[in-house]
């Protein structure tokens, strides 16, 4: 059996807006007057912890509430004939909760805590609230497992890896205003095809952009993939 062609995905937070997640610069880049930029910080943990984890919890009860759309859909349905990897700078589950497998998360897991003195020390909250005061096994206070901004993003060369082995890189719903996340698109190997899907797309050399929504985009992109590597 042949090696099934290896698409990768990179999405963003244009990937879930269909489902009724906020997008990060949609909303002005802003959180009750906050810059997101400043919440989701570790000055603002050690300053305002209750107005990091209200941040948080807000966004894990909306989360809880929100589905997975049809671009998620579509991801899932091309595992059957290629080796699909997703990654995600979103912090969401709507990937696994659709189904997607080999699914990287680089910023992070809303649904997950972790020791602010460990950071292997990692636990599944779900959807619940992280409330101000608790504390993991070792005994330092739980913290969201998100990468703030200004922290490193652990996953970078897994991911990098990923893409430079990609035959197929579709970039979904991103502004590619955040760096290392951005760079990636730049790790892909010459031969591949580069697909790019969103209504206000940002600058993206070399990609075949669609400017629709992540749904849209994704079931005619599925359709290119199927031409180009199955000739149907
Ligand atoms: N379908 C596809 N894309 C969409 C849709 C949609 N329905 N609606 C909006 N978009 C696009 C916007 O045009 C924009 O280009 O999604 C992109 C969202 O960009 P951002 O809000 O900047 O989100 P993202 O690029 O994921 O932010 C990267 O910044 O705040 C940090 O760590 C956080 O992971 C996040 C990172």
């Amino acid at each position: 059996m042949a090696e099934k062609p290896r698409v990768v995905f990179i999405t963003g937070a244009g990937m879930s807006a269909e489902s009724g997640l906020q997008t990060f610069r949609g909303a002005g880049g802003l959180w009750e007057n906050h810059r997101i930029e400043e919440v989701a910080s570790p000055e603002a943990w050690e300053m305002n912890r209750e107005l990091v984890l209200r941040f948080y919890n807000e966004r894990r009860r909306a989360l809880a509430n929100a589905v997975p759309n049809d671009g998620h859909r579509v991801i899932t349905e091309l595992q059957d004939e290629f080796d699909v990897r997703v990654i995600t700078q979103n912090v969401d589950d709507l990937h696994e909760r659709a189904g997607n497998v080999n699914v990287l998360h680089l910023h992070g897991e809303l649904t997950k805590a972790r020791s602010s003195a460990d950071e292997t020390l990692v636990v599944d909250i779900g959807y619940r609230d992280l409330c101000l005061g608790e504390c993991a096994s070792d005994g330092a206070p739980l913290r969201p497992h998100i990468v703030w901004f200004g922290e490193s993003v652990p996953m970078m060369r897994l991911a990098a890896d990923l893409v430079s082995t990609a035959h197929a890189l579709v970039v979904v719903g991103t502004s590619l205003q955040v760096y290392p996340a951005a760079s990636l698109l730049w790790e892909a190997p010459s031969h591949a095809i580069r697909f790019l899907i969103d209504p206000n797309p940002p600058e993206a050399p070399g990609f075949y952009v669609l400017s629709k929504g992540a749904s849209e985009g994704l079931k005619e992109v599925a359709h290119l993939l199927r031409q180009q590597f199955f000739f149907r």
